[in-house]
């Protein structure tokens, strides 16, 4: 399965299908979960700080026996390497766990706090070839406005929640006049099953002789998102993958969009939000 790429305002090329790896543990299962991604044809691998599985992912990487340049690697930073210095130290032990010498794309992964800061350091690692380049994440319109403007470089991507019931109308619409690429987190709406059983889409799934999930995926990737669909079971990290042999038309998409609630699991606007996020753990508690 050939998988498609998409180049990124700043030039650099990246693989619209991802290996997600949040929630997976760093018992060995990350490991194996990447290098299996890997042998299916991924090349393109998600991981954060704050999924504390870095270490696995890199190690996976380098055990491939895929030459690195062909290998895409996004990592985040998290809430407590805020702000320039810590961010610099942030990206520096990124790097030694993955035990890499450059990122693809590093992302600021939760938007409060001295962003700003940490996006300047961000800009000077792009600089000094540490990341290829640099992107945000879970920016409603509200919070890119408080903080993109004071941005000297425009990010790459902004990775959001994004699912037929969760499509993001007015964030996308302030991306694509900025040239900013979507990425999508959630794309089955983490296993939603009134999505996945959802009548407009079980009827365009049967006209493609699809899956429901396949349907969902090859809505999103139309709508121009980079995604990374989860699954533990080997069957359907196959079946997701295989939605690059058909194209829903104008009709079947428009039905799709009318699907939309304008809510998902996650509003980053919600009170309270960033003093939950800071205060559910301290990635570096097991360096104190
Ligand atoms: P499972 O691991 O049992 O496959 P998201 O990518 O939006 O976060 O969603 C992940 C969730 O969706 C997981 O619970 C996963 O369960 C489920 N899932 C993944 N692929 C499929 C599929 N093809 N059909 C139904 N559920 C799926």
């Amino acid at each position: 399965m050939k998988i498609e790429t998409v180049t990124l305002n700043d030039g650099v090329k990246i693989p619209v299908y991802g290996f997600g790896t949040y929630q997976i543990p760093a018992d060995g299962s990350t490991y194996k979960a990447v290098r299996e991604a890997l042998d299916l044809g991924v090349r393109h691998i998600d991981t954060a700080v704050a999924y504390f599985n870095e270490q696995e992912v890199g190690q996976a990487i380098r055990e491939s026996g895929i030459p690195r340049e062909n290998i895409f690697l996004t990592s985040k930073l998290w809430l407590q390497d805020y702000g320039y210095e810590a961010a610099q130290k942030g990206i520096e032990a990124s790097l030694r766990k993955l035990k890499l010498d450059y990122m693809d794309l590093y992302l600021i992964h939760q938007p409060y706090g001295d962003v700003p800061g940490a996006w300047k350091a961000m800009e000077e690692a792009k600089a000094a070839g540490k990341i290829r380049s640099i992107g945000v994440s879970n920016m409603t319109p509200k919070i890119w406005n408080n903080f993109v403007p004071q941005f000297a470089t425009i990010p790459s991507v902004n990775q959001i929640e994004f699912n037929p019931y969760c499509q993001q109308k007015k964030i996308r619409k302030i991306m694509e006049e900025a040239g900013v690429r979507l990425e999508g987190w959630g794309p089955l709406g983490q296993g939603n099953k009134a999505m996945l059983a959802d009548p407009i889409i079980k009827e365009i799934a049967k006209i493609h002789n699809k899956d429901a999930a396949q349907i969902i995926l090859r809505f999103e990737l139309q709508e121009g998102a980079i995604i990374f669909p989860k699954s533990t079971n080997p069957e359907r990290i196959k079946s997701n993958m295989e939605i690059f042999d058909f194209i829903l038309n104008d009709e079947e998409m428009n039905k799709i969009r009318m699907l939309d609630t304008g809510r998902g699991c996650h509003d980053p606007n919600a009170p309270g939000v960033a003093e939950f996020l800071i205060n559910a753990f301290d990635v570096h508690a097991d360096e104190k």
